[in-house]
């Protein structure tokens, strides 16, 4: 199988999986299948320990169970430290997990299955705004003239087209990472993957990002894992907010968010909202003092 998978400090080259799958392929963990009945991806008592040099054990995940259907925008939350980049990347491939499995359905074999975007701008500088978003499609192997058309569509939905000659030194945060979500969306992949995209950014460039990634993703429908810290930033966005435990992470609460859509920059101002973050926040925040608690510990050990 054809799986381009992005390497450390290589973080800008997209997963995917542009090559033809037969009914049901494995790799690190996952096994994929052509199947397009829901869910979507399924995490089935997924683990992950990571075993130091030292010869010490981090539980970073311990068995956890997640279904995401079909075109459904999920959001995690949880305390840092607790497995959310972790989750994330066992869905890419990225991490394999140390017990469970990840089935997820793959429903055209011609497009890719994951691409991700990451907190830090995982942009190349030698390569103009254009050549940046073109990459992911360019490792497809799509013609010239179709990766052409294809990139034009993104720099205009993500408002770029002005800039497509300029190299990432002359951009500002948002803009560079812009690119980086133009890149992801451009190789239309079943699913995206944003481990805490905008969080980088200052919050009203945060909220305009936010706007367009809700119209996108109303219009495009793609299945969204999204990890992010900010309560009000979950619940704009998606369809169901996950809170996870304390290190070792594991789902707390699956809550979902029935507020309509389309959503309009005014969603934060419904009733519904606020009491969606208040049930929110008292289970994150009990994690979050859990968290706390063990890293205080955790330094005192060390400092004796
Ligand atoms: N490659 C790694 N090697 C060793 N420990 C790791 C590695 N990646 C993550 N961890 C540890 O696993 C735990 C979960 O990490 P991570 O998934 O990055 O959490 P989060 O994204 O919620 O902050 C943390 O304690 C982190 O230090
Ligand atoms: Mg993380």
């Amino acid at each position: 199988m054809a799986e381009a998978r992005a390497r450390k400090g290589d973080e800008a080259v997209p997963v995917m999986n542009n090559g033809s799958v037969p009914d049901e392929v494995s790799a690190n963990g996952r096994t994929m299948t052509l199947s397009t009945s829901e869910p979507h991806i399924r995490l089935d008592k997924v683990a992950r320990t990571y075993r130091l040099k030292d010869g010490r054990e981090i539980e970073a995940l311990v068995p956890t169970d997640l279904s995401i259907g079909v075109g459904e925008f999920v959001s995690i939350v949880g305390p840092s430290g607790c497995g959310k980049s972790t989750l994330l990347r066992i869905v890419g491939g990225l991490v394999a997990p140390s017990d469970g499995q990840v089935v997820i359905g793959h429903a055209d074999s011609t497009k890719p299955l994951c691409a991700m975007v990451f907190q830090e701008y995982s942009i190349f500088p030698w390569r103009t705004v254009r050549a940046n978003v073109g990459l992911g499609l360019e490792a497809m192997g799509v013609r010239k003239k179709e990766l052409h058309d294809r990139v034009s569509f993104w720099l205009d939905r993500v408002n770029l087209s002005a800039f497509e000659d300029v190299y990432p030194r002359n951009l500002s945060g948002g803009m560079k990472q812009r690119v980086a979500l133009a890149r992801a969306l451009a190789m239309e992949p079943e699913i995206l993957l944003m481990d805490e995209p905008f969080a980088a950014l200052d919050p009203q460039l945060r909220t305009l990002m936010q706007e367009q990634l809700v119209r996108i993703c109303e219009e495009e429908r793609r299945t969204v894992l999204f990890v992010t810290h900010s309560l009000d930033e979950a619940i704009t966005l998606s369809d169901r907010v996950v809170v996870m435990t304390a290190r070792p992470g594991r789902v707390k609460v699956d809550l979902p968010i029935p507020l309509p859509r389309p959503r309009q920059a005014d969603v934060g101002s419904d009733p519904a909202f606020h009491r969606l973050r208040t049930e929110l926040w008292t289970q994150l925040r009990e994690e979050v003092e859990l968290a706390v608690q063990a890293a205080e510990s955790d330094a005192v050990m060390r400092d004796g």
